[in-house]
């Protein structure tokens, strides 16, 4: 291992004082009596489309307004190694990624940047093949290190690049939810399925969460839910739930001029009540009591798949 790697290790697993730090500033922290080492069941959402440009980050910044609104300490990583487009849309500068933390310049906690709505966000790593090529001894401290903020964490939500690389499918498989984002356009159905198909049929991966964007009215989103989740459960042996319609708005695409998010530009936006509605119905969903409700285990598949 040289030395910088080691380095890195080290400031990984020494990142407890900054944690602390975190949570002063974090207004809805945990009593000191409930904190403890223990993980804590931390919900972890994968946003994912297949096609390009269908609003996967807006829905994935959105959301974690929202979600954080509704009292949720949220991370929202950005997993598009392309384009950082979660800092442009946030209107936010950030320097340091996660390859950062691996050469030992930063640690985790100094990575997390603060978002306007309450929120902290993970930048996009651009150096997609360094992540790639993780030792074990890497991939431990990692994982050792997103272990020790379980604790000061309520939701994961991952935006994924468009497409069906190796790294949108690690993601999608260590999540505990998958939110697909369709449009009604032919390519966007079908390379949504494409990606279903791929999960489901190569990564066992059985239950999906449908978001029908840019749609001209609840209906009309509705609409779209049927016909597509009538192909895939009868071609493919998946479930497909419908988890809500986000209408096309003018107010959204003004809103991503202003470099900030509708929710807050904007709350009383067709748009915005919509992601509202959706991030009131996740806040219900139940978080799984098994190993997959943990922030180890989406570290672990996600290091663990990026590897083979
Ligand atoms: N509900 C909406 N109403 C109007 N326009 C929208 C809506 N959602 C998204 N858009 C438009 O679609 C564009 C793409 O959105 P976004 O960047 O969120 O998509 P994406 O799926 O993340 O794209 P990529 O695949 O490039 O990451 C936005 O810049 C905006 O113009
Ligand atoms: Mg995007």
């Amino acid at each position: 291992m040289h030395n910088d790697q080691a380095a890195g290790l080290r400031a990984m697993q020494s990142s407890t004082t900054e944690l602390e730090g975190m949570e002063e500033q974090t207004e809805q922290s945990i009593p000191a009596e409930t904190r403890s080492k223990n993980a804590k069941p931390v919900r972890v959402i994968a946003v994912a489309s297949g096609k390009g440009g269908v609003g996967k980050t807006n829905v994935s910044v959105n959301l974690s307004v929202a979600l954080s609104q509704l009292g949720n300490r949220v991370l929202l990583m950005d997993a598009d190694m392309g384009l950082a487009n979660v800092d442009i849309m946030l209107g936010i500068q950030t320097k340091y990624n996660l390859v950062h933390v691996l050469n030992g310049e930063k640690t985790l906690v100094e990575v997390m940047a603060d978002a306007p709505g309450g929120f902290k966000v993970i930048p996009a790593a651009s150096g997609d093949t360094r992540m790639a090529q993780l030792s074990p001894a890497e991939n431990a401290g990692i994982i050792n290190a997103f272990s020790e903020i379980d604790a000061f964490l309520d939701v994961l939500i991952i935006d994924t690049a468009a497409g069906i690389a190796d790294s949108v499918v690690s993601y999608c498989r260590a999540s505990q939810e998958v939110v697909i984002v369709v449009t009604d356009e032919p390519a966007s159905m079908t390379d949504a399925y494409a990606l279903i198909k791929v999960l489901s049929r190569e990564h066992d991966l059985t239950k999906f969460q449908l978001l029908a964007n840019m749609a001209r009215s609840e209906e009309h989103g509705k609409m779209l839910y049927d016909k597509f989740s009538n192909v895939c459960e009868k071609f493919l042996e998946v479930s497909v739930d419908y988890l809500g319609t986000v209408p096309f708005d003018h107010d959204l695409r003004e809103a991503i001029q202003k470099q900030s998010p509708v929710t807050l530009s904007k709350p009383n936006s067709a748009s915005a009540k919509a992601f509202k509605r959706i991030a009131n119905d996740i806040n219900k969903w139940a978080i799984p009591n098994d190993a997959t409700g943990y922030l180890q285990f989406f570290v672990e598949n996600i290091f663990r798949s990026q590897n083979n």
